[in-house]
């Protein structure tokens, strides 16, 4: 070899090694798939000994439909040329060969070769590198053409150079193809995320809103039940002093009139002439029926509001009750009655619950014994109506109808206290009211 050929092969290597170097850097620092396949073309067009005009463009491969799709170009064509290279079908003209074959292709020029099937109306006379671009694992991603002048002189490394650079583009293409549309998943996760998160957060504001105006719904109910409590509490209280006073009057007035009456009456008896027995009889009547007036006036007041209740206090009334009850239903008494200390309301209130459940016994549950105990456990006083009677169906208890029982509980409430009906069909009713001292 000649001093003058070693000297231009090493030359011709240098610019070999500079041109990889400089496709790889090229490769590796580019943003984005289309830019970084503009500057490999802008490199390679760049290299003097490869012949190549400031032409080139490169298709990117869509294996399933079989063509190639035109990606990027570098220099000037008509707009005829980039509208039918749009799409290339494999097999189509020399891109479409080298697609179909996987292999470097270099025509001379595009007028004396057949395999040129493309033709435009201002085309000039110009030879090509066709170049595959494979990756390492053999996969076509695209094809690069490089515009050369015609029959040009083959630079004899072009082929080694073009294929390992078109393996490098294919390894490039692929990552990259990977990373966008890695980066558009990711994307499109954070897109729906976003949009889940702004429905969430929605959804979090109305069930706030809805929770609120239930708890606002809660509160005004609460409410409106406090202020029928409170109202309900305030007509007993009326109609308990109602009562207190019509006993009182009924009893005093009327009673005081009758026992004057009566006072009259015996005057009198002893003022008639013994020849008028008639008048006698008549008389003993009168005396008869002013002392059943009597003791009915003294039912009523008792009925009414029963004066032992303020006398004597709640156990006293409680046994007077049952005797009262005793003495009218076929009833038998099991009284078991502490003595307590307590207010005067609560005295009223405890014996009107008393009175209803002992009615309740005696309308509804066809007992023959009743329970009734009275006592202090801790800081509470309990009373309890048993009844060995049919018991209660289990619907009453709660039922809106039974206003007695809503009475019950209601007068219970408003003390702070509780009630409870015990009851199985069958097997006798237990009301047991606990109420705090
Ligand atoms: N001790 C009881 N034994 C059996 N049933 C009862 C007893 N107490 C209440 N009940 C049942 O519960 C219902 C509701 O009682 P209450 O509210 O006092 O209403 P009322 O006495 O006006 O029917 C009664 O109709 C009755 O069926
Ligand atoms: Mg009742």
């Amino acid at each position: 070899m000649s001093k003058e050929s070693a000297e231009s092969k090493s030359r011709l290597l240098t610019q070999e090694y500079e041109i990889l170097h400089e496709v790889a850097r090229v490769l590796h620092s580019s943003q984005g798939v289309k830019s970084m396949l503009e500057n490999v073309l802008s490199v390679l067009t760049g290299f003097d000994d490869l012949k190549v005009e400031r032409k080139a463009g490169i298709f990117l491969a869509d294996p399933e439909k079989k063509v190639l799709n035109l990606y990027c170009t570098l220099g000037e064509f008509s707009d005829e040329f980039m509208e039918k290279e749009r799409v290339v079908p494999y097999g189509d003209c020399l891109c479409g060969r080298v697609a179909e074959s996987g292999q470097l292709l270099m025509s001379e020029s595009c007028f004396s070769d057949a395999r040129h099937e493309r033709r435009y109306d201002d085309m000039q006379a110009h030879g090509h590198y066709i170049v595959p671009l494979k990756t390492k694992a053999g996969s076509l991603r695209g094809v690069m053409f490089l515009y050369t002048n015609t029959n040009p002189s083959w630079y004899q490394h072009s082929q080694e150079v073009l294929l390992s650079i078109g393996g490098l583009m294919a390894d490039a293409i692929e990552h990259n193809l990977v990373e966008e549309e890695l980066a558009q998943y990711r994307n499109d996760l954070e897109e729906r995320v976003a949009e889940r998160t702004e429905d969430l957060n929605q959804a979090n504001t109305t069930l706030r809103i809805e929770v609120a105006e239930r708890t606002n719904a809660e509160k005004q109910l609460t409410i409106i039940r406090e202020q029928l409590r409170n109202l309900s509490n305030h007509l007993q209280n009326i109609r308990e002093e109602e009562k207190t006073r019509i006993a009182r009057e009924v009893h005093d007035e009327l009673g005081q009139s009758l026992t004057a009456l009566k006072m009259d009456l015996v005057c009198l008896k002893e003022e008639l002439p013994d020849q008028k027995p008639e008048l006698q009889e008549r008389m003993q009547t009168m005396s008869g029926l002013i002392d059943s007036t009597i003791t009915s006036v003294q039912r009523i007041s008792s009925e009414l509001r029963p004066q032992i209740l303020d006398v004597m206090g709640l156990c006293e009334a409680i046994s007077w009750q049952a005797r009262e009850y005793k003495k009218r239903a076929n009833l038998q008494f099991d009284l078991n009655c502490e003595e307590v200390i307590i207010n005067k309301e609560m005295t009223t209130e405890l014996f009107r619950i008393f009175q209803e459940a002992l009615t309740n016994v005696v309308r509804h549950s066809q007992a023959d014994r009743v329970g009734i105990h009275l006592y202090q456990e801790e800081k509470q006083l309990i009373l309890e109506i048993e009844d060995n009677g049919d018991g209660m169906a289990p619907e009453k208890i709660n039922d809106s109808q039974s206003l007695g029982l809503i009475g019950i509980r209601e007068r219970v409430l408003f003390f702070g206290g509780e009630v409870d009906f015990l009851s199985e069909p069958g097997k006798g009713t237990r009301v047991i009211v606990k109420t705090p001292l």
